[in-house]
């Protein structure tokens, strides 16, 4: 078909959420939140007493539920059985376990499928670890959004929200299965001394020389 992808990765509160949805809104296209997924998951084995670090268990947790990923007003949704975890999603128990569950070959597996049909529905901007590496490694549109980590930390307190960003850096980079890497082909925004309208429109330049 003639829909694309737009691929932007980059680490813990770079500020790549923002940047991706903001792209999204400006050029018209369906906004797809990779992490949600991953976070989904690791939301569900709180709720089903799993063991993330177990992926035996997760694996059997994941064959009992039904994983619905869809789009409402332009934006990804995510549904464990029915059921939106709405803000549990970005809650610490959540934060301290999903680098473990992502680092589960089946479950990215399973989650990168989903990802990819997403593409059938219309042009994307998908953000993530691993959209330009792996999801959509032909896409010409890779932006790989970085920031110090002095900054990333500020960012999220500044958002009043703890979180291990330091620690699922560490996992996210060293898992053997889609580490985050820049991926070949990507242009690297250092977002650190730029504010959000700044990183757009470097963004929006960038994907003019990447077309
Ligand atoms: O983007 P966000 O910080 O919400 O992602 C949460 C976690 O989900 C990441 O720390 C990483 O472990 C995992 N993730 C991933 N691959 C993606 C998106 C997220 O492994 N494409």
């Amino acid at each position: 078909s003639s829909n694309f992808a737009v691929a932007i990765d980059g680490p813990a509160a770079s500020g790549k959420s923002t940047v991706a949805r903001r792209l999204a809104e400006r050029l018209g296209l369906i906004m797809i939140n990779t992490g949600a997924m991953y976070r989904a998951i690791a939301w569900a084995t709180i709720e089903n007493e799993v063991d993330a670090a177990d992926s035996a268990a997760v694996l059997a947790m994941l064959d009992k539920l039904e994983v619905t990923c869809g789009v409402k007003d332009g934006t990804s949704t995510i549904l464990i059985d029915g059921t939106d975890p709405g803000d549990a999603l970005r809650e610490d128990a959540v934060n301290s376990r999903v680098s473990t569950v992502a680092a589960i070959p089946e479950v990215r597996h399973l989650l990168v499928e989903k990802q990819r049909e997403y593409l059938k529905l219309g042009s994307l901007v998908m953000e993530g670890r691993d959209i330009g590496s792996v999801v959509f490694p032909d896409t010409p549109y890779k932006i790989y959004i970085d920031a110090s980590e002095e900054v990333r930390l500020a960012r999220r307190s500044a958002e009043g929200l703890t979180d291990v960003v330091s620690k699922r850096d560490e996992e996210d980079s060293k898992r053997k299965t889609s580490p985050l890497v820049v991926a070949e082909g990507a242009t690297v925004i250092d977002s650190s001394e730029m504010d959000i309208d700044e990183v757009v429109e470097a963004a929006l330049a960038t994907l003019r020389t990447q077309g």
